[in-house]
């Protein structure tokens, strides 16, 4: 069976960004596909501490080779056959969590020798993104630096991006003043179906892909 692996980089189980994965999945399951969605913020794991074990010389390893919590699951991305990062903005990036995976994810495919990016197998990668900002005026730099690493080793990413979230669930109980609640349930209507829906289409085409 081909399995897709989503790393959720968020920290809450309910809100904007799993409820986007959670439709990827489903679409994905639904389609044949075997999911498994991981959530980084109950793993106990670091960035990379530059041990430079993955480069060493006749041993060199395009996965990571320190161990922790997130050794398993760098592995089990390695044999997967397709990959779905998620996370909310947070200051104009992705959270530190899904930063610190990255790290740990990319580095080793970086040959300091000549500089090319080998992972050890090619595979679609769809990148999620959920935030306050609008599509015309957001703060948002996505994947950033690690995107270019990500299209270089793995092949060209899709995107998936909510804007105008939901930010909590009840605007009144919270020092939000910035933000219209009238404005953002009205965004909500016109958008959050939709966005869950795209979600669940690129799951399910995702799926077809890797089973075609
Ligand atoms: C610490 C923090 C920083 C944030 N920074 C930004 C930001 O720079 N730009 C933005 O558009 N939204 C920002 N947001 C809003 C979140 O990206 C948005 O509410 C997101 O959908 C939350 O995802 P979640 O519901 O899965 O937790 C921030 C939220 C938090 C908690």
């Amino acid at each position: 069976m081909k399995k897709i692996m989503i790393i959720d980089g968020g920290p809450r189980k309910n809100m904007n960004t799993a409820a986007m994965i959670g439709k990827f999945a489903e679409g994905a399951s639904q389609a044949g596909a075997e999911v498994k969605v991981v959530r980084l913020y109950d793993l106990n794991y670091k960035g990379c501490i530059s041990c430079l074990a993955c480069k060493i010389k006749g041993r060199a390893s395009n996965v990571c080779k320190f161990k922790d919590a997130l050794t398993p699951i760098l592995e089990e991305i390695a044999q997967a056959d397709g990959l779905v990062l998620g996370s909310p903005i947070y200051f104009g990036d992705v959270t530190g969590q899904m930063r610190t995976f990255l790290e740990r994810f990319a580095f080793p495919w970086l040959s300091y020798n000549d500089y090319s990016m080998t992972a050890p197998k090619k595979m679609p990668v769809v990148l999620i993104e959920t935030m306050n900002g609008l599509p015309e005026r957001n703060n948002s730099q996505g994947y950033g630096s690690m995107e270019y690493c990500i299209a270089s080793a793995l092949g060209q990413p899709e995107h998936l991006i909510a804007y105008n979230t939901y930010q909590v669930r009840k605007y009144d109980n919270f020092e939000l003043a910035g933000f219209s609640e009238e404005a953002k349930r009205q965004w909500r209507d016109e958008h959050w179906e939709q966005d869950l829906q795209k979600a669940f289409d690129m799951g399910k085409h995702m799926a077809e892909t890797i089973m075609s």
